[in-house]
């Protein structure tokens, strides 16, 4: 696991743009897995930066998001395909049939589900996978006590995932229990995953996750096994980490061709 602390969320921000810009100019056909959220608002933000003013094109990119609220239509202000298309979509070239979010009006949700798995693997599997963090250590909407073995499914919401989503819903009463999220195990698939997480809100999840034990009561603690995990932090996530010195000095002596 790599983890990288930044002093702020924007500067961290930036070191995931560059992630994921170098694997969409390196790949020929670049498979983006993306996360929704508050937290991967600023990297949407550099990555439009970049395709208007240096010519970052994702016309040869396919995108596969992680999850979507079950009984939401897609134009539904609070679907995770507005919030998709509003934040980085509508603005940068990527084609829309190369778009896949999860179908959460699918008629028949697990054959939806098992098709979602078929078209990552048709594409030749994710190349970078954005994930965020919830308060409890879910990624994706696998919450605590998912299987780390687990494919793309239905799954409930815990109650505090639908108390932090409740802003985006006017209230807690209108947030959906039920979605479908990418596996861990999908997940795991990724060939590189990418984690932000920011503020002190994420303090405890993070720790959990980057220096606890391997357990799916924290399901982002699964990454510790993943070949090329790169967790970007601000200072207040990374409150909580007992080592956050040396994972500091460790990016500080990076050799440059290293670097992000
Ligand atoms: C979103 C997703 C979730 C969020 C997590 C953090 O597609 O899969 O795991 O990444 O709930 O949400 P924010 O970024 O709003 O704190």
């Amino acid at each position: 696991m790599e983890i990288i602390i930044q002093p702020d969320s924007r500067t961290a921000s930036l070191i995931a743009s560059r992630i994921i810009a170098r694997v969409v100019r390196e790949r020929t056909n670049p498979a983006l897995g993306l996360a929704t959220g508050t937290t991967p608002l600023l990297l949407y933000k550099e990555l439009i930066r970049m395709h208007r003013e240096e010519g970052l094109s994702f016309v040869r990119a396919t995108t596969f998001n992680l999850d979507e609220y079950v009984g939401l239509a897609a134009g539904h202000p609070s679907s995770f395909h507005s919030f998709m298309d509003r934040n980085l979509f509508d603005h940068i070239d990527v084609p829309r049939d190369r778009i896949h979010i999860p179908d959460g009006l699918a008629a028949d949700l697990p054959a939806f589900c098992r098709d979602y798995e078929e078209e990552i693997r048709s594409s030749g599997g994710i190349d970078v996978q954005v994930l965020g963090i919830g308060t409890e250590g879910h990624i994706g909407f696998n919450e605590p006590s998912s299987s780390l073995a687990s494919r793309t499914r239905i799954k409930t919401l815990t109650q505090q995932t639908r108390k932090d989503y409740s802003g985006a819903f006017g209230g807690e009463e209108n947030v959906p229990y039920h979605c479908l999220t990418m596996g861990i195990g999908t997940i795991m698939d990724s060939r590189i995953c990418l984690l932000l997480a920011f503020g002190g809100k994420k303090a405890r999840a993070v720790a959990a996750t980057c220096e606890g034990p391997v357990t799916a009561m924290v399901p982002a603690s699964v990454l510790q096994m993943h070949p090329r995990a790169i967790v970007v932090l601000d200072r207040e996530a990374a409150s909580e980490l007992k080592r956050a010195e040396y994972y500091q000095w460790v990016y500080a002596h990076k050799p440059d061709w290293q670097k992000h």
